[in-house]
């Protein structure tokens, strides 16, 4: 199969898999993603398949819904790309991309050793930062029957990734625990420019909430 005939196969594969999902991984989320991942890669240089490929794939078997198993997303990219007959060398650097993709918690080091990895970690991190990103964040706690704010509760530094994943805080919690962390992590140029604005927009509706929540706006 041409290079284009495995995206596209890869494309439906992962659409037909995604279509349902209610947590903020959704296919939708994954367009915007390849979409990003895509002007990132050709603003550094980096391979526009690899970038793609991963970025179709990133998402079809999260780890925190896999009984915390970091390797479940790999395996399933690995199994749909041998399916299609792409290189090996494909295979594993997409592999290797997706399971280090996802943030783990704020002590937990998840740099990526690639250009093609940095590329597609910083599109799927852009996605969890600005409107969209706020807009994931309330669609995945009401999903997880979590509340928007508490503010009796202090927010929590994990430090593996057990601890992230069986985090039970507020929405308001994540923005501390993960989402304002963002921007000081992106690894390309290219991201770290979109990443500005984003959380620039995280910052101003985080002070309008808390403002309204006070009764003072
Ligand atoms: P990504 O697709 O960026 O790797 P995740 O898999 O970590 O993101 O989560 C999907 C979306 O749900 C993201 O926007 C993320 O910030 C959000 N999310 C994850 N955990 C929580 C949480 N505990 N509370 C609110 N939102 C969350
Ligand atoms: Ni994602």
């Amino acid at each position: 199969m041409s290079e284009r005939s495995i995206l596209d196969a890869t494309e439906a594969r992962v659409r037909e898999l995604l279509c349902a999902e209610g947590t903020g991984h959704d296919w939708w989320h994954v367009h915007r993603v390849r979409r990003v991942a895509l002007r990132l890669a050709a603003a550094e240089g980096a391979d526009p398949c690899v970038a793609e490929l991963a970025a179709l794939l990133h998402d079809v078997a999260d780890w925190k819904f896999h009984g915390g198993d970091e390797r479940a997303g790999g395996r399933a990219a690995r199994a749909l790309l041998e399916s299609l007959g792409a290189e090996a060398a494909v295979i594993e650097h997409v592999r290797a991309i997706v399971d280090g993709i996802s943030f783990k918690g704020a002590g937990v080091s998840t740099d990526m050793p690639t250009l093609e990895g940095r590329v597609v970690q910083d599109a799927d991190r852009l996605d969890a930062m600005g409107a969209i990103g706020i807009a994931r964040a309330f669609a995945y706690g009401g999903h997880a029957g979590r509340l928007l704010h508490d503010p009796a509760q202090a927010s929590a530094f994990h430090d593996t990734p057990q601890a992230y994943r069986e985090s039970r805080g507020t929405t308001i919690h994540h923005f501390h625990e993960k989402l304002l962390l963002l921007k000081d992590r992106m690894q390309t140029a290219a991201g770290r420019a979109m990443a500005e604005n984003r959380h620039a927009y995280l910052e101003s509706f985080l002070a309008r909430f808390l403002a309204e929540w006070d009764g003072e706006a």
